[in-house]
């Protein structure tokens, strides 16, 4: 490894989080690692309904707390959602500066409605482009920022410690084993999409991220929330196509393959909170059904003007939104859970910070409210480059001699039992099945899987994204949980 790089900030992923923490830590030196080129393998490129912002007339971040506490069942931890959602019209401000362009209309910005928010709230861009649209911004404010050296096509496999503190990351480039010491890391890695059979996020992404955090020493909290997008397109294996929460928000309802609406009895109809709508269609699926997203009447020919990304995708699978239903079937979105961070993105490992979706700050608790985890990543992103300035950095570790590359993950053999085992409904004796087969595994991909189901067995009730037959009801006082690798592996 080039020795001009050490000592600087490892900052390890390019979607939003780690986008936004390399620029707001200029002019502090940062290394900006990514798997593949700078933005190609996040989530966030992929979002479209947008980023939740109260910033509307008449709404009020009183509001978007409510719903965010309502949505997440009980588990949201109240202080850190405040802390989280007061940084709003910073986050926003900064996103602008660096040159994002939200959609637009008369009188400002242009709000659209997602499930379970009370009031029009989503900014988004380019109709529902919203995060290639961040994307593209912040990847060309980072490719001027003098300060960031962009690293791409580096894999990073391993942190390093010395003495319970952070020392160095261990990285395979071109094949090859190279360290880069440090005492400051960032996680940015996203989700865990990768670890099922069918998700709307990158499938390279299966929490790796949360793997080597845990493997160094950091806790991990909730890994059991596990979202599930209701609406993605019905087709296909891997990464599937999403169709919008923003388009039922705009009018379009759910029926199935009799024509009955299913959601029209439910509190919130077709914007119920997300687990509660993905559940209902999981029914309708294992009833033998099949579940169509109907926006002809709601949008008719306005569907190609509001949402063009989401018409080129169907139209690829020779549907037209204006003229035909739209299959659909819940796909694997989001975790909740992830690496335990403070809301500075702070984790339990000195010299370890984590942001964006591989953390997990207590905002989102056991159901995350639509649109909140672009505003989160920018949010926490902007703290935890204030906290690493304010920290002082440690004399750099002698470099580790002889090091070797561990193997890497075999996500295809754990995809078939996380699928099967860790879904959107689960039990007590699938759980201990899924467990019993991942425990010999012992890869990136098997750790992060053995946290989920040994979370989601230790958790005898179904609240929010977790769902269990054998323990349908709630407990009264539900916590969050939070625990070590060591603990995950005795309990497992
Ligand atoms: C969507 O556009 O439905 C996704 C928004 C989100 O995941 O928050």
């Amino acid at each position: 490894m080039n020795g001009a790089l050490a000592g600087r900030v490892a900052v390890i992923g390019s979607g939003i989080a780690g986008l936004v923490t390399a620029l707001e830590l200029a002019p502090r030196p940062v290394v900006l690692i990514t798997q593949a080129g700078l933005g190609e393998a996040s989530s966030t490129a992929l979002a479209q309904g947008g980023i939740a912002a109260a910033l509307a007339e008449g709404d009020s971040v009183e509001s978007h707390i409510a719903d965010t506490l309502a949505a997440g069942d009980g588990l949201c931890d109240a202080p850190v959602v405040e802390r989280i959602l007061r940084g709003t019209p910073d986050a926003i401000a900064m996103l602008v500066r660096h040159g994002v362009r939200f959609d637009r209309g008369a009188s400002g910005f242009s709000f659209g409605l997602e499930a379970a928010h009370a009031h029009h709230r989503i900014l988004h861009a380019a109709g529902d482009g919203t995060g290639a649209e961040i994307s593209r911004a912040l990847v060309a404010a980072v490719l001027t920022c003098p300060s960031i050296t962009v690293l791409a096509g580096a894999q990073v496999r391993r942190l390093l410690t010395r003495d319970g503190q952070i020392s160095g990351v261990l990285l395979a480039r071109d094949g090859r084993a190279e360290v880069l010491l440090t005492s400051q890391v960032v996680m940015a890695t996203g989700g865990i999409g990768g670890l099922y059979d069918t998700t709307t996020s990158p499938v390279s992404n299966f929490g790796q991220g949360v793997a080597m955090a845990a493997r160094a020493g950091a806790a991990l909290a909730d890994m059991e929330f596990v979202q599930f997008h209701p609406t993605a397109l019905a087709l296909g294996q891997g990464r599937v196509t999403l169709i919008s929460e923003a388009v039922r928000g705009e009018g379009a309802i759910l029926l199935n393959d009799r024509g009955e609406r299913f959601m029209a009895d439910q509190p919130g109809a077709e914007l119920a909170p997300r687990d509660v709508v993905a559940r209902a269609i999981h029914q309708q699926i294992a009833d033998g059904r099949r579940v169509f997203l109907d926006a002809r009447q709601a949008l008719g020919d306005r569907f190609a003007v509001r949402f063009p990304g989401i018409a080129r995708l169907c139209a690829a699978a020779a549907l037209d939104p204006a003229r035909d239903a739209i299959p659909v079937r819940p796909a694997v979105h989001y975790h909740m859970g992830g690496i335990w961070t403070d809301t500075k993105g702070r984790t339990t490992l000195p010299g370890l910070w984590a942001v964006g979706e591989c953390a997990s700050t207590g905002l989102h608790g056991a159901n995350r409210l639509a649109s909140n985890s672009l505003l989160e990543g920018a949010v926490v992103g902007m703290r935890a480059a204030e906290s690493i300035a304010a920290t002082r950095t440690r004399p750099l570790a002698p470099a580790p001699k002889g090091i070797e590359l561990p193997e890497a993950a075999h996500t295809q053999a754990v995809r078939g039992i996380v699928s099967r085992h860790l879904g959107i409904v689960r039990d007590g004796a699938s759980l201990r099945q899924a467990m019993s087969e991942l425990l010999p595994m012992g890869d990136d991909a098997a750790i992060v899987a053995l946290s989920i189901a040994t979370f989601a067995a230790l958790r005898d009730e179904s609240r929010g994204a977790h769902s269990r037959l054998d323990f349908p009801a709630q407990v009264a006082r539900p916590s969050r949980r939070r625990m070590v690798l060591d603990d995950i592996l005795r309990s497992a």
